[in-house]
Formats: structure tokens, C-alpha cells, sequence
């Protein structure tokens, strides 16, 4: 992204990134679907895929995260046409709040009408042990950070979005149907956003606590204000990888929050995968 912000609109990038991804594929994606930390297993399950590394598109870096695979899929899950994010952008990387929401709204651009945004995140409610998938019923925005600063760009979203309701309800509903369904015990909660990349102190895991959040991670909160500012329709999951900070009063490591979300992801992705072949059904 250019530093002259101010000047450079959504509208604008978008239209450049949309014609680079036409230049690959013409599939119309009915659901955008975002794989967070180790969560990349079900891309596998995409078939007739055109794949495009985020280096390929024009202003985006290649993804820095460990196990982020950092490429768009566009392709067919359960019959229904997808893009899928194989890893995202992140603050912490340093990338500008406007950067980290661009793959959310170029699915929009490119005819997602609905975003599925999954993570692995600490658990900051003791009922939550790793491996607890938990449906997104609200967020703290706790990064300090909006990617909507700036001049509005009027074409693309409202100044002032509404956020009541933006973790869709109905499709909430959905996500725990698609459980039951698949047998998959799914929880609810409260996602508090950070910006990272150190994690929490145990103070800041009580803190959380005590405004309300069930769950921390270090992503997502941007993308789902920039997925509501744009109408987009929005729910997620996160998968709980390990108990918060000072919780257990071992340290924690990345390499435990991959081994997690690598155990558990598959029985996420057997919900994602139900949810999306009943998707309008
Ligand atoms: N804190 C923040 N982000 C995370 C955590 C955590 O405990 N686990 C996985 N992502």
C-alpha cells in the first residue's frame, strides 16, 4: 500500500486488485471464507481451485505468519462457489489496518456475500479448554486500530457502520446446526482483539476477563468492522488452542498453538464444510 493513504481509496485498490484476480479466474465466490493459525486444512478441500499467492496481487506481501500459507483459493466447497484465504495479513506484521482488510473486501468485490472469519485464539474463559471451538458472537475491539480512519470512501461503506448485529444471528444459528449435525460440541462466546504479536500478560487475561471476552486472539476484529462497513454478511468461529496466559501458569509458544489447531482443525473443518453445503439451502 502506498504511504499517501489519504489518497489512495478502497475503490481504487480494489479495482486494481480485482482485475489482477480476473486476470486468474472468473469464478463468483458466494462465501468468503478466512483460515486462520493452522486452520488452512479445509483449502484441501476445495476442488477445481485457482490458487493466487498474495505476493502475485499487486501491493500485498507475501504472508510472514507461521503456518499461514498466505495464498486466495478460488474453487468449489460442497458445490458451492468460494474464495478462501489459506492465512491472512496481521497488524502485528506491521501492515497498515487498511492493508490487513483487503483480502476480506476484495471477496466482497469479487461477489462473496457472506465472510466466515475462523482464528485460533487463548482461552480467557476458564470453561474453555484447548481444543473448545467456539461461534463468534460478538468482539472487543481492543487493537486500538480501525481500518476505516481516513477519509470515508462513500462508495464502498457508510462513515459511521452500525455493528449491532454484525456477527450475524441467523447465520450464528446456522454454524451451530452444522454442529450438532456433525456431532461437534461448538461453544459461544466473546472475541477480544489485540494487536500483539507478544502475548498477554496474566493481568491482561484477568482484565479481559472482567470486560466480558471469552476468547483473545491477535486478528479478526479489523476484518469483521471492514467486512460490516462494506454490508457484508459476517460470522466465525475460533478455536481455542490454549488456556489464557497465567491461566495454567506455563508459558505459552506458538509452536502449541499450531500443534492445537492442527489436532482440532479438522473437526472445525467437518462444521465449516456442513455449513456451507446448506449455505441458502
Ligand atoms: N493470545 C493471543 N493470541 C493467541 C493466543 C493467545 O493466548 N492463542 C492463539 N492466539
Amino acid at each position: 500500500m502506498p504511504s499517501s493513504l489519504q489518497t489512495v481509496t478502497f475503490s481504487s485498490r480494489l479495482d486494481l486488485l480485482e482485475a489482477a484476480v480476473r486476470a486468474r479466474s472468473r469464478l463468483v465466490p458466494r462465501l468468503g471464507l478466512v483460515l486462520g493459525s493452522g486452520l488452512g486444512d479445509i483449502a484441501d478441500a476445495v476442488y477445481d481451485a485457482t490458487a493466487i499467492h498474495f505476493d502475485e496481487l499487486p501491493g500485498w506481501p507475501a504472508a510472514s505468519a507461521p503456518g499461514h500459507a498466505g495464498r486466495i483459493l478460488l474453487g468449489q466447497l460442497e458445490g458451492v462457489p468460494v474464495a478462501c484465504l489459506q492465512g491472512r495479513l496481521h497488524l502485528y506484521e506491521g501492515h497498515h489496518p487498511r492493508t490487513v482488510v483487503e483480502p476480506v473486501l476484495l471477496m466482497g468485490r469479487l461477489g462473496a456475500r457472506t465472510i466466515v472469519l475462523t482464528n485460533a485464539s487463548g482461552g480467557v474463559n476458564e470453561r474453555f479448554a484447548p481444543g473448545t471451538l467456539m461461534a463468534i458472537a460478538d468482539h472487543l475491539n481492543l487493537t486500538g486500530h480501525s481500518p476505516l480512519i481516513g477519509p470515508n470512501d462513500d462508495a464502498s461503506g457508510q462513515r459511521f457502520p452500525d455493528l449491532v448485529g454484525a456477527w450475524s444471528p441467523s447465520l450464528r444459528d446456522q454454524l451451530h446446526r452444522a454442529a450438532i449435525e456433525e456431532g461437534v460440541r461448538l461453544e459461544e462466546g466473546i472475541y477480544a482483539g489485540l494487536v500483539g504479536p507478544a502475548y498477554e500478560t496474566p493481568a491482561e487475561v484477568r482484565m479481559l476477563r472482567i470486560l466480558g471476552a471469552d476468547a483473545v486472539g491477535m486478528s479478526t476484529v479489523m476484518e469483521a468492522i471492514a467486512a460490516r462497513w462494506a454490508g457484508l454478511e459476517l460470522c466465525g468461529v475460533s478455536l481455542i488452542t490454549n488456556a489464557g496466559a497465567g491461566i495454567t501458569g506455563d508459558a505459552l509458544t506458538h509452536e502449541e498453538v499450531l500443534a492445537a489447531a492442527n489436532e482440532a482443525g479438522p473437526e472445525l473443518a467437518r462444521v465449516l464444510r456442513r455449513f456451507v453445503a446448506r449455505l441458502d439451502g
